[in-house]
């Protein structure tokens, strides 16, 4: 008969206690953790581009009322998560958003090598669409800091006379924050407050990543 001596029962009680030590102590993702996370996930994402969503115009004549989803670059230039567009009024994604009683939109955006474990989040919001391209507020610093995560689209841009398209800038502002954080066992699954996704990057932001209930921030966009 095969009978474990005591030494080795020991150590093999040892090694599990310390492989299972992290995960029981593991705290669940709160929400807060999740608008750290979606805000990292959708502020530093490596290429900036995300999936829009839009709905097909009620009168449409192939596609009415329809469902339409496409990458769409969006660079975040505000503090409060509000994200800056090149809107075209060529684009399918345009005309949806111009026919749609709130100018409104979806965009999700993935973790950059996205998993059923991985974060993703959906933003969902309006777009504002700036006409008058001379009183564009703070042209500039949208203009440089868009070009900073997306140099090809100087070949666009609103004031370029010779570029093929009319171009204006916009900006979309998410109104209701959908987050999974991966699997509902141990992440977080649901709607973000909007004003805790806006705030959740401020050093100042009273849900410190550091404090956050004496829990460790589990940041998932590392991994
Ligand atoms: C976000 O900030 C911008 C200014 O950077 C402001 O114009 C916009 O209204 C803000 N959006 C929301 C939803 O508060
Ligand atoms: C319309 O957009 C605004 C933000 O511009 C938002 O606060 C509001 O909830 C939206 N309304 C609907 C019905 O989606």
């Amino acid at each position: 008969m095969f009978s474990l001596n005591p030494q080795i029962c020991w150590t093999l009680s040892l090694c599990l206690m310390l492989t299972l030590f992290p995960i029981l102590t593991r705290g669940e993702e709160t929400v807060f953790d999740a608008a750290r996370i979606s805000r990292r996930l959708v502020d530093s994402s490596p290429d900036s581009v995300g999936t829009f969503a839009t709905i097909f115009p009620s009168d449409h004549p192939d596609l009415p009322g329809e469902p339409f989803s496409l990458q769409q670059y969006y660079a975040s230039c505000h503090t409060n998560g509000s994200l800056a567009l090149l809107f075209l009024p060529i684009s399918r994604h345009s005309k949806n958003i111009l026919r749609s009683a709130n100018h409104s939109a979806s965009l999700s955006v993935a973790s950059p090598h996205p998993a059923a474990w991985k974060p993703r989040v959906s933003l969902i919001g309006s777009v504002t669409v700036f006409r008058d391209v001379a009183n564009t507020p703070d042209e500039d610093q949208t203009a440089s800091c868009y070009l900073k995560r997306h140099p090809d689209a100087v070949h666009w841009l609103p004031k370029d006379k010779h570029q093929p398209h009319v171009a204006y800038w916009a900006r979309f502002d998410p109104y209701a924050i959908y987050f999974v954080g991966g699997f509902g066992s141990s992440h977080y699954i649901g709607y973000i407050p909007l004003e805790l996704y806006q705030t959740a990057l401020r050093p100042e932001s009273p849900h410190d990543p550091k404090s956050i209930a004496g829990r460790i921030l589990i940041d998932q966009t590392q991994s």
